[in-house]
């Protein structure tokens, strides 16, 4: 039996630029995680996959199960299973499991994805880097998105805070000094497919002004590193709150996102912002030990579905 875990993650800061070319830094969320269970099955039973979350269970032949969220499990049990130079002709039962909340921005498929991975090389007794892993899990992100960008598999894959500049550079790195995120859920369902969409819709019409927020994007993501670097949590707060200000520019805001934003900054958090695609999903605060239970406090007042509180190291 072998078992395969992986946390969640999110954008800290610069998601949507980081399709067109900027940086983006994303960081893990080790809160929540998604496992998978290898074990032997009776001979001639061929591979199942047990998803409990989706509630289904099916077995991986050549035919692509139906519904998306299945077909991505299954091509990433085919694609691993290549990878590791072994065919779909084994006897395995692959139990899901997650605490990661699917639709929100915080990776649910990516974690799946690694986990299944990690958990296969592990039972089979194959050795994948995590840059194995993470390419592995990107062919899995490509049904989820359609276009990702390659972020989620990266962070997820390493485990640590990355600065990623798409095809060019996925750099991971640690924050000077530790710092909380309290993450707070509009409980609005946010498709990152079709937001990623509308985005490229309205920069068609008017490239300039959307390179110019892309451009203004990528400037804070690149100063926010420095911060974190130096573990100036200040500076990250006021970098996160002009981050949301270029993110409702683009249109990816939201009246229940602003809600939750200025209720957290009203607590006493250091910045905030939305995360990853926008429109419902997660926003983040930027905490501390003193001031995180105030804020998720005023996140549930403020109509958050739920809060959570992670420590970035
Ligand atoms: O909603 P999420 O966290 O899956 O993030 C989407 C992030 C985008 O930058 C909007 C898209 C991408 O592929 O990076």
């Amino acid at each position: 039996m072998a078992v395969g875990t992986a946390p969640g993650k999110v954008i800290l800061l610069g998601e949507h630029a980081v399709v067109y070319g900027q940086p983006a830094i994303a960081v893990p969320v080790t809160h929540v995680q998604a496992t998978a269970v290898v074990e032997d099955a009776p001979a001639g039973t061929g591979i199942t996959i047990v998803a409990r979350d989706l509630g289904r269970r099916f077995r991986i032949s050549n035919r692509e199960p139906r519904g998306r969220a299945a077909a991505a499990l299954a091509r990433t049990v085919h694609n691993t299973l290549r990878r590791l130079g072994r065919s779909i002709d084994l006897d395995l039962e692959i139990t899901l499991s997650s605490t990661v909340p699917i639709g929100r921005g915080l990776g649910s498929g990516a974690a799946v994805a690694t986990a299944i991975v990690r958990a296969l090389a592990q039972h089979l007794g194959g050795y994948l880097t995590s840059r194995d892993v993470s390419d592995l899990v990107y062919q899995t992100e490509l049904l989820h998105h359609g276009t990702p960008s390659g972020i989620d598999n990266t962070v997820i894959a390493f485990g640590k805070p990355v600065y990623f500049i798409r095809d060019r550079c996925d750099e991971v790195f640690w924050p000077g000094r530790p710092f909380w995120l309290a993450i707070g859920d509009t409980g609005i369902p946010s498709s990152t497919r079709r937001v990623v969409a509308d985005v490229r819709d309205r920069w068609q019409r008017d490239r300039p002004t959307y390179d110019a927020h892309f451009a203004a994007i990528g400037a804070l993501v690149a100063q926010a590193r420095e911060a974190l670097i130096k573990g100036d949590l200040h500076e990250l707060g006021r970098l996160m709150i002009a981050n949301q200000d270029e993110l409702r520019a683009i249109g990816t805001s939201s009246d229940a996102l602003e809600r939750l934003i200025a209720a957290a900054m009203a607590a006493g958090a250091l910045g905030a912002k939305l995360s990853g695609s926008g429109r419902g999903g997660n926003m983040i605060a930027l905490v501390d030990e003193t001031t995180s239970d105030a804020v998720a406090a005023a996140l549930r007042c403020a109509g958050a579905q739920g809060v959570i509180i992670t420590r970035v190291s």
